[in-house]
């Protein structure tokens, strides 16, 4: 366990190291119980102050200072500082013992399934040796791994396999050299019995590169779609930005226990299997889809990332931001080049609802924090939405403000000035201004403003003149704030449905039909020219900024937009408010009832079939409950449980024969293929029984039960347990969970599904057990493990994220129930813990009874001795 106590990191107290690290070389023995590392590091001096060496729960055997133990030296609180007047230049040796088998906390060196494997994002380094672990020091690494051959025959670090070969007493080695200096985070070895597929490709230059996907045996029939995804990476970041796989050898490991998602160490990925291993029978569509973001994100950090890297961790977004807007853009181009251009609005609504389900919330809750935050206690909390996805939206809104090509001109000046430097998010947006020659001050505002920002709109037409003047007028939650510069892409439909083309004052003559507006004060006025009253604006096309549109609309204008906005974002967008409205306004009625005109309006979208499945499917998914809470004055899980369920039986009743009928003219004939049009129609006729099941539809339960028994592939497989789960039809839902445990059960990753579509169960009926009491009796389940992180997220992280009405119970034992979870992976897995204990962060939202249960959990959980930094900051944020 680390310090009980954790300081608070202040970005502005930002100080380069006096001693910087010019090669290190590693010498590990290893071993699951005992690992030996040695370390030989050359330093030399760039400023004054001594050396400085961090390190976390080593054991140390050795420390050296050209061949003699330094004179000077202090230890505390895991800093070693040692004085070293008079010299320029040292050499320092560093001798430490590890235990990766006791590692249960994934950082650093541990064990996964026999194999051992490093995390060192973001201060894992310091768990392996004694190094400065910060990430403006670049270091250029040689490593060699000497292990047990039959234990561990494959043995990889960062770079080029230089050397290899047999030891006594069974034992082997190979030697690792990265051309390419890097920061400590970016260090990886793996150590295991894997197999692994191979590809060469050639670069744009001509050099030809080996990639390689290693997986435990067993699964190579489940690389193929991580290796394509690789290449397709290689070839976009290629011709979209002109970068060049720099290294000859590029290989991407999947293991089983892994915190996060994936990790971009230089040439060695390590990455949750979850975001590897896929084939049709046990991967959905939506797996298939975040395996090619997930393996071209890390790809993609091999040049925003990892040749030019962030100077300290407060500019985590430099990397998290850029590159989760790039692989974004890659999904989207790849999603068009097979589906056309709906199929890339469509992933552009579904990031807008990962934001908003998740980004919105943290931003308006305890732990809000700027993009560029300003302080930490734990960085391993500020892996958030926040850093990653509205970074991404702020990169995003520079690219609209400068167009793809000053964008791409921009990149190129960062990398012409910044390749092989640790910098900052100035930097960044510095190269941006230069390369255009604009000015981006204010722009800069994102990087320090935190919360969610709302731009007010308001519309008056001038019957006569036929213009139409639009107010648009910021607010801040924090309301001091300085106005930021917000692009606000605008559009106009006429009574008919067609796109207006808009002329703004002064313009000579009309043009484009969307229009990107600049609102850069707090309240601005643009007139549009040529405009008769009655035309509907369309604002915030594309959700061209992370910001909150208000704008008083009747339900028969969004009916309307839904109906015939071109802007598919936006009539997505359209479909959604009218559903929040609806959902709210019968969360808040004592007998709740669906409108007629809504369905309308549903069924209006439902049988377009002009319109792709994959957009009818996300136009008639209701908003998360997560997202709809945060939309309510106070927070009633129960009431928004009963209005959901009315909802969703009301419109698979009142649409039965649609949903049938569209389920059997959807069916995708022949192999299973990654496809969107194939995906679109899987995830239309999945939606379908989620409604048919929901109104326990007799035809819809038997189509699901056998979809369920006989489907080929896990798309529909699965989607038709899901629909069975979340239904009342409670013995059919038995059968089919029971059945899929005895197909899959020794399947971890298949297993994760049937773990949290369980916990993620509503309540439909009072026969129902309650979800709490089943996922009680699933932590006792052969396949279930705390160790391992897939299945805290699957089984506690969907009860605790997808499950409100069953968590925040009015009796208060889902409280109680989180609560003793955080105090088990507190102690075992504290990154970890602290995510779960961020699942009750907003706790002030809701009813003053649930409000009184959580806080009496929350104090009794700061009362706990040993917390760890991590679990305590997040808990002492909830409170404060
Ligand atoms: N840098 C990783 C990414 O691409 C994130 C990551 C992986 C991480 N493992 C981690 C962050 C462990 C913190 C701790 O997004
Ligand atoms: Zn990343």
């Amino acid at each position: 366990m680390r310090t009980e106590h954790a300081p608070t990191i202040h970005r502005a107290d930002y100080r380069p190291l006096a001693w910087t690290v010019d090669t290190v070389e590693l010498y590990f023995s290893l071993d699951a119980e005992a690992s030996i590392v040695r370390n030989t590091m050359q330093c030399t001096r760039q400023g004054d102050g001594p050396l400085v060496l961090l390190h976390e729960g080593l054991m140390r055997e050795d420390l050296t200072v050209n061949g003699a133990p330094p004179k000077a030296m202090r230890d505390e609180d895991g800093r070693i500082e040692i004085d070293l007047d008079g010299e320029d230049a040292v050499e320092v040796v560093v001798v430490t013992r590890v235990n990766p088998s006791a590692n249960t906390e994934l950082s650093g060196l541990y064990q996964s399934a026999g194999g051992l494997f490093t995390q060192c994002e973001a201060e894992g380094f310091r768990r392996i040796t004694c190094f400065p672990d910060r990430p403006d020091v670049m270091t250029r690494f040689t490593v060699t791994l000497e292990a047990d051959r039959r234990d561990y025959p494959v043995l990889l670090s960062n770079g080029n396999l230089v050397e290899q070969g047999e030891l006594e007493a069974g034992r082997h080695y190979a030697k690792w050299e990265d051309p390419f200096p890097k920061p400590s985070y970016l260090f990886a070895l793996v150590a295991a019995d894997l197999v692994v597929l191979d590809r060469k490709v050639t670069t744009v230059s001509g050099r030809e590169v080996l990639l390689q996907v290693y997986v435990e045996a067993g699964n190579l029939d489940r690389a193929d779609h991580a290796m394509d995804s690789l290449v397709n990476a290689l070839r976009w970041d290629e011709e979209t930005f002109g970068l060049e796989l720099d290294l000859d050898r590029y290989m991407i490991v999947a293991v089983g226990d892994f915190n996060m998602g994936a990790m971009e160490n230089k040439g060695l990925n390590i990455f949750n299997a979850k975001y590897v291993l896929a084939k049709p029978e046990t991967a959905t569509d939506v797996d298939y889809e975040h395996i090619e973001s997930v393996v071209a994100h890390e790809y993609f950090h091999n040049w925003t990332g990892n040749r030019v890297t962030c100077r300290d961790w407060f500019q985590l977004t430099l990397k998290e931001g850029l590159t989760v807007f790039r692989d974004q853009q890659f999904s989207a181009d790849m999603l068009a080049r097979a589906g056309g251009e709906t199929a890339r609005a469509v992933k552009r609504i579904e990031d807008v609802r990962v934001l908003r389900t998740a980004q919105f919330p943290e931003d308006a809750g305890p732990m809000a924090h700027p993009i560029r935050p300003d302080a930490y206690q734990a960085i391993d909390n500020f892996y958030t939405a926040t850093v990653y996805e509205k970074g991404a939206e702020v990169i995003r809104m520079l690219h609209t403000i400068l167009g793809p090509e000053g964008f791409r001109n921009g990149m190129d000046l960062y990398f012409s000035y910044h390749d092989g430097q640790a910098v900052t998010c100035d930097d960044f947006v510095e190269a941006m201004s230069e390369a255009n020659g604009v000015d981006l001050d204010q722009f800069m505002r994102w990087y320090s403003q935190r919360g969610t920002p709302t731009v007010h709109a308001d519309v008056a037409f001038d019957g006569e003149a036929e213009t139409c003047t639009l107010t648009l007028t910021q607010s801040r939650p924090d309301k001091d704030d300085e106005p930021l510069q917000i692009p606000v892409a605008v559009g106009f439909i006429n009574a008919v449905g067609d796109d207006i083309p808009l002329r703004l004052q002064g313009e000579a003559e009309a043009g484009a039909t969307t229009r990107v507006l600049q609102l850069t004060e707090r309240q601005q006025q643009f007139v549009f020219e040529g405009l008769r009253p009655g035309s509907v604006p369309s604002l915030l096309r594309g959700f061209s900024a992370p910001v909150v549109m208000a704008i008083n609309e009747s339900d028969a204008q969004l009916a309307f937009r839904m109906a015939h906005d071109a802007d598919p974002f936006n009539r997505w967008d359209a479909a959604q408010r009218y559903m929040t409205r609806t959902l709210l306004a019968m969360a808040a009625s004592d007998a709740p009832e669906v409108p007629r005109a809504f369905i309308a309006a549903f069924d209006t979208v439902l049988n377009n079939i002009a319109l792709d499945p994959a957009f009818r499917t996300v136009a008639l998914t209701l908003p998360s409950e997560a997202y709809l809470l945060e939309q309510m004055d106070v927070a009633d899980p129960a009431a928004l449980r009963r209005a959901m369920i009315i909802m969703t039986q009301t419109l698979g009743r009142a649409l039965a024969d649609d949903w049938l009928g569209h389920d059997e003219a959807l069916a995708v004939p022949g192999e299973y293929r990654y496809h969107p049009g194939d995906a679109g129609s899987r995830a239309l006729r999945n939606l379908g029984l989620r409604y048919l099941c929901a109104a326990n539809d007799h035809q819809g339960v038997g189509l699901a039960e056998l979809r369920a028994a006989n489907a080929k592939n896990m798309s529909e497989r699965f989607g038709a347990l899901m629909a069975l789960v979340q239904s009342p039809a409670v013995e059919a839902a038995q059968l089919a969970l029971t059945a899929f445990e005895q197909t899959f059960g020794g399947d971890a990753l298949v297993m994760d599904k049937w773990f949290a579509v369980q916990a993620a169960a509503w309540r439909w009926s009072p026969e129902q057990p309650a979800t709490l009491e089943r996922i009680e009796a699933l932590t006792q389940h052969p396949a279930f493990s705390l160790g391992n992180p897939n299945k805290i997220y699957s089984l506690f992280g969907s009860f605790f994220r997808n499950n409100p009405a069953e968590f925040h119970r009015p009796d208060g034992a889902g409280y109680r129930f989180w609560a003793d979870r955080i105090r088990e992976l507190n102690a075992r897995n504290p990154q970890v813990g602290a995510r779960m204990a961020r699942m009750l962060e907003n706790w002030r939202r809701y009813t003053p009874e649930l409000q009184q249960l959580a806080r009496e959990q929350i104090e009794g959980l700061l009362k706990e001795e040993a917390l760890s930094p991590d679990v305590r900051e997040v808990l002492e944020k909830a409170l404060g």
